[in-house]
């Protein structure tokens, strides 16, 4: 949403600063004239003085938000759409083997590749199967799918549920079901420790057509490969059957324009400042362009793989760590090529603006919630 000051409430409507303020008090908010306001807020006080508002969102933020719209709903259909590499996350309950699984897909698939190639972690990976690429989310998959949605991003393609053989469906197994659930995003099982003596993958298939994720062999239509992440068995299967789906998705994208992606981590370096790891979702991002990201921006000073190399471009669906921006951006920050430094200081300004005044309105809210409680 939009974002006004104090006093330019009061001047918009009309009356004095105190009166603003005082109207502010009595909703629980110690603002000062210079405080910025969400619109809600706003328009709250404003009706209290009968006058009414209509919301206006800045020009630059509402081009900035129509591109990329416009560009992740074309998607498909856009003449120019190519395949693209499907982007994966992995989820299922605590210790059921999700870091096991990702070292044994990423470990397996480096042993194959170069000669003592050693992954850096930026939160994401490649790896390659059958000539084709798939790209793993690094990150715990309740995270990939809360923070991220939470932005409006939605950056996974296909869900990962790992399920232990021996331990069978648990809370957050179903947590994980849901969300994939309503992120409208299907779901691979892996049925994992299979090694196990204890294991007993067909009692987890039974558990899990209990909770609406019926496998394929009992009708339904949700793949299950048993694998053990520990012992190295069945990961090829899976990644198989990860291209499988993917290609009944026909997943596409236009490399052939302007970048846009989404933060997956970010972090200050001693040396080089801030680095963040994207994930380039439509377009392709190149050396030098001028990006806005959340509430910063910068031009991109350099760029390397997810085997740390240096790239000059990244297409869709690659993970890619940035130098170049002048502040840290947030894990789900949509990052977004612009024309030129100016159209990228005032978006990044813009947006900066609404964060603080979203923050500050978090902030009351949390101090009346702890408010009442003491009551
Ligand atoms: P959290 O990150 O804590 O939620 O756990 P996780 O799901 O990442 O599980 P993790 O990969 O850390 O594995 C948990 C434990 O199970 C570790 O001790 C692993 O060594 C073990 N484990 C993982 N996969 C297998 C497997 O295939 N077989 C056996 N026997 N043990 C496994
Ligand atoms: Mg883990």
């Amino acid at each position: 949403g939009s974002v006004v000051t104090v006093g330019e409430l009061a001047e918009a409507i009309g009356v004095s600063a105190v009166e603003v303020i005082k109207s502010l008090i009595r909703r629980g908010i110690m603002a000062s004239i210079n405080q910025q306001i969400d619109y809600e807020t706003a328009a709250a006080v404003a009706a209290e003085f009968g006058v009414e508002t209509e919301e206006r969102v800045p020009e630059v933020i509402q081009q900035a938000s129509a591109a990329i719209e416009h560009q992740l709903r074309e998607g498909a259909g856009d003449p120019e759409a190519q395949p693209r590499p499907p982007v994966v996350t992995i989820m299922g309950h605590v210790d059921h083997g999700k870091t096991k699984l990702l070292d044994a897909i990423r470990e397996t698939n480096v042993a194959e590749g170069e000669a003592g190639g050693i992954t850096q972690h930026i939160g994401a990976y490649q790896v390659e199967v059958q000539g084709r690429k798939i790209t793993f989310l690094d990150t715990p998959g309740h995270e990939a799918f809360t923070a991220m949605r939470a932005r409006g991003a939605q950056v996974t393609d296909i869900a990962v549920l790992v399920v232990a053989a021996d331990d069978g469906v648990m809370p957050q197994t179903k947590e994980a079901i849901s969300h994939a659930k309503a992120a409208n995003v299907p779901i691979i099982v892996a049925i994992n420790k299979i090694d196990l003596p204890s294991a007993n993958p067909m009692r987890v298939k039974q558990q899990l057509a209990e909770v609406g994720v019926v496998p394929e062999e009992f009708g339904g239509d949700v793949p299950v490969v048993e694998i053990s992440a520990k012992q190295r068995l069945g990961i090829e299967d899976l990644l198989e059957m990860i291209l499988l789906v993917a290609d009944l998705m026909e997943l596409k994208a236009n490399p052939n324009r302007p970048a846009i992606g989404v933060i997956i981590e970010a972090k200050v370096d001693q040396t080089r400042g801030p680095v963040a790891t994207a994930l380039i979702q439509s377009g392709t991002l190149q050396l030098r362009d001028v990006v806005v990201v959340g509430g910063t921006w910068g031009r991109i000073r350099a760029m390397f793989d997810d085997r740390g190399r240096r790239v000059r471009r990244a297409g869709p669906s690659t993970p890619v760590e940035i130098l170049g921006l002048l502040e840290v951006p947030e894990a789900g920050d949509l990052l977004q090529v612009v024309d030129d430094e100016k159209t990228a200081r005032d978006l990044a300004e813009e947006r900066a603006r609404q964060r603080r005044a979203e923050t500050f309105s978090e902030m009351r809210v949390v101090k009346l919630d702890e408010l009442h409680a003491g009551i």
